[in-house]
C-alpha cells in the first residue's frame, strides 16, 4: 500500500498496552482511527486515548463486525487473552476471536491485516525464551498458531509480528526483525511493536511476512534489513498526555 492510501485504521485490542500505543501514533498519521473494545465502559477512555470512533463487540461472539469494518483500509489486531484464563477456556481471542476478525475483514474488503502474535508460536525452531513461552501458555500459543495459519491463507495482504517479552518502555525504533526460526530472544516495548504494526501495511519488505521481533540486544547477523515506512494519510494533533515517546 502507498503510505498516503491509509485513511481508516481499525485497532482491535485498542484498550491494551500495544493497542494504546498504536492509537497514539496513528492519531497524527491517519484520518480515522476506529477502536474496538469488548467493554462498553472503556468507550470514553478510548476516545481520550486517540480513537475517533469506538466499536463495542466481543470477538468471540461478534454481532456486527463486518459493518464495523466498512471503509476500513487496515486492521491491526493486538488482542490477547488474560493470562489468568489460560487453562480455564476452550476458545481464545488469540485464535477463534482473531479468525472471526479476519473473516469479517475479508468480507468487508479490508486491504491489509496485521496480527501481533508472539515469539515461539509456530513450528519453527525456537530460542529457549520462546520454548519457555510455549510451556507456560501453551493453549494460547496454539490458538495464535491457528490464527496465523488462517491469516496466511486469507486473500488479504498481511504481516504477522512475533514479539519477544513485551515491556511498557518507550519507543526506541531500534528493533531486530527476522524470519521465523532465527531464534531471536529478548524484550521489546509495546510502543516499538505498535510502530511496526502501523508501518507494516506500507512497508514493501513486510508484505505477507511473519517476523520475529525483539529490541536490544540486537542480532545483527540474523536480523533483516527492513526500511519501515509509516502512513501519512493526514491526522490531527492529539492533546493527551503521552507517557512514552511515540510521536
Ligand atoms: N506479555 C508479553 O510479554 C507478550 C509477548 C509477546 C506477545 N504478546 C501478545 O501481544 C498481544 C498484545 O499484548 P498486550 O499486553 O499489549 O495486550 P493487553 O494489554 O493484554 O490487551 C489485550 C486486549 O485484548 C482485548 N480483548 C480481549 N478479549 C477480547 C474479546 N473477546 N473481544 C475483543 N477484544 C478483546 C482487550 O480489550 P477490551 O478489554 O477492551 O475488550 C485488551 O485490550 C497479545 O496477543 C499478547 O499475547 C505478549
Amino acid at each position: 500500500m502507498d503510505p498516503s492510501d491509509v485513511e481508516t485504521v481499525f485497532v482491535a485490542g485498542a484498550s491494551g498496552g500495544t493497542g494504546r500505543a498504536a492509537l497514539r501514533l496513528l492519531s497524527s498519521r491517519v484520518s480515522t482511527v476506529r477502536a474496538l473494545t469488548s467493554t462498553p465502559s472503556k468507550t470514553d477512555d478510548l476516545r481520550a486515548a486517540g480513537a475517533d470512533e469506538v466499536v463495542v463487540d466481543d470477538l468471540l461472539n461478534p454481532t456486527a463486525l463486518t459493518d464495523a469494518l466498512s471503509d476500513v483500509d487496515v486492521v491491526l489486531s493486538a488482542v490477547g487473552s488474560n493470562i489468568t484464563d489460560v487453562w480455564s477456556q476452550n476458545e481464545y481471542v488469540d485464535g477463534a476471536g482473531t479468525i472471526n476478525l479476519l473473516d469479517a475483514a475479508v468480507d468487508a474488503g479490508v486491504e491489509a491485516f496485521v496480527m501481533e502474535s508472539a515469539i515461539g508460536v509456530g513450528e519453527e525452531p525456537a530460542s529457549p525464551l520462546a520454548a519457555a513461552f510455549d510451556i507456560v501458555i501453551q493453549p494460547i500459543q496454539r490458538a495464535k498458531a491457528e490464527a496465523e495459519t488462517a491469516i496466511r491463507e486469507a486473500p488479504v495482504r498481511h504481516t504477522i509480528l512475533r514479539p519477544g517479552v513485551l515491556t511498557n518502555g518507550p519507543r526506541t525504533d531500534t528493533v531486530s526483525a527476522a524470519e521465523p526460526g532465527a531464534k531471536l530472544w529478548g524484550s521489546v516495548s509495546r510502543a516499538d511493536v505498535a510502530r511496526l504494526m502501523i508501518a507494516a501495511p506500507v512497508t514493501p519488505a513486510a508484505e505477507d511476512r511473519t517476523l520475529e521481533v525483539v529490541s536490544k540486544p540486537s542480532f545483527p547477523n540474523r536480523a533483516l534489513d527492513i526500511e519501515w515506512q509509516l502512513p501519512r494519510g493526514g491526522g490531527k494533533t492529539l492533546s493527551v498526555e503521552t507517557p512514552d515517546d511515540v510521536s
